[in-house]
């Protein structure tokens, strides 16, 4: 057997993140500016050298693949890509193929989904109010969403709620979204926002709801009991006595969780980022192009591993802003 990929700091990396299109149907706040350029779709992997690539990891010893995006299910043909990775399931070789989404397209692309091996979908959704939802997306409907998350349930798909927490914005819908998400069954992850896209050093710290805070308000109507069992990424989890639902918790700013980094992540033009905090990345569209054999791209992603540093610099405590990254997150998928 292959031996595992291990960083200079011992962590095995299993998870894959791999971004398949810069370009999605909303432009939420946090994620994307406005005008944002696109890349030119010549410059995209094409879904058969994706699939080569994923592969080799799979063969390295990734046991988790999460196609994120822009929004994943927005790049044409994604469900021939979907399906090629199921064979890796049907293998053994992948413990889970999943994505996170914006949710606008899984009305159409559900029932696929599960039927390619897909169990679980991330879906953004920062509020319940669709006004505002049309505001932090810049052009949203959140109807579109509802329905989405509904074909997803309805097609067998366990949903994950992420909503980023930004205060002004959305402190206001604690309750309502963990009543919502208990309601329909849903677990539901609430994030940090992280110093990422171009802006000025006032607006994130404007922005930056702590999930200490969250939390503690969460805990003034509920039993939190914490879970150990994790979904194999950053979040932390309790269950809540009253309702038994989960609620996870992303806090890359005021709990660091980088010293159990398992992942990596795949950009849809082959840049391989080995943290989504710093610029250390390495081109694996060279290897995979100069080659038809994958020993030169295996050997890529291997010494591309050897130099993963050891996380991000992310902080906002001293009220400015320091391990600022001015790539969106949408490059990497987050
Ligand atoms: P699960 O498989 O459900 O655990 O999902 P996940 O949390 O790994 O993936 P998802 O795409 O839902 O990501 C949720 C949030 O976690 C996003 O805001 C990501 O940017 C953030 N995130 C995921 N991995 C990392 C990481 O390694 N570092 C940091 N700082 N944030 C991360
Ligand atoms: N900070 C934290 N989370 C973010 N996401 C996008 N941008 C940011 C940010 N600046 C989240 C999205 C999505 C996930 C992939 O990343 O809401 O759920
Ligand atoms: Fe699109 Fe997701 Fe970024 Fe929002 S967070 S703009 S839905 S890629």
């Amino acid at each position: 057997m292959t031996p595992p990929l291990v960083d200079p700091f011992a962590r095995a990396v299993s998870y894959l993140r791999v971004s398949v299109t810069d370009r999605c149907d909303f432009r939420c706040t946090y994620c994307m500016s406005e005008h944002m350029t696109f890349l030119p779709k010549a410059d995209l992997l094409t879904l058969e050298e994706l699939d080569r690539l994923c592969s080799a990891f799979v063969r390295l010893g990734v046991q988790k693949l999460r196609i994120t995006g822009g929004e994943p299910l927005v790049r044409r043909g994604i469900m021939t890509f979907f399906r090629a990775m199921s064979r890796h399931l049907d293998s053994g070789a992948l413990k889970e193929l999943t994505l996170t989404t914006n949710g606008s397209q899984l009305g159409k692309f559900a029932g696929e989904l599960a039927a390619c091996g897909v169990r679980r979908v991330n879906v953004s959704l920062d509020t319940l109010d669709p006004a505002k939802f049309a505001e932090v997306t810049r052009w949203g409907r959140l109807p579109q969403v509802l329905d989405g998350i509904a074909a997803a349930r309805a097609a067998g798909l366990a949903v994950k709620i992420n909503a980023v927490a930004l205060k002004g914005f959305n402190e206001d819908e604690l309750f309502p979204l963990v009543d919502w998400c208990g309601r329909e069954g849903h677990d539901l992850t609430f994030i940090e926002v992280m110093p990422m896209g171009e802006m000025g050093n006032d607006y994130r710290i404007d922005q930056y709801w702590s999930l200490k805070d969250l939390r503690a308000r969460l805990a003034d109507r509920f039993a939190l009991i914490d879970l150990a069992d994790r979904t194999g990424g950053p979040a932390r989890y309790v269950r809540l006595a009253e309702t038994g639902q989960r609620v996870g918790f992303i806090t890359p700013l005021t709990h660091n969780f980088c010293e159990s980094c398992n992942r990596v992540r795949l950009t849809c033009t082959g840049e391989l980022f080995m943290c989504l905090g710093q610029e250390d990345r390495a081109d694996l569209r060279r290897p995979l192009r100069t080659s038809s054999d994958d020993t030169a791209l295996e050997s890529a992603i291997r010494d591309a591993i050897a130099k993963k540093p050891k996380g991000h610099d992310f902080d906002y405590s001293r009220q400015t802003v320091t391990g600022q990254m001015s790539r969106h997150m949408s490059h990497t998928g987050g």
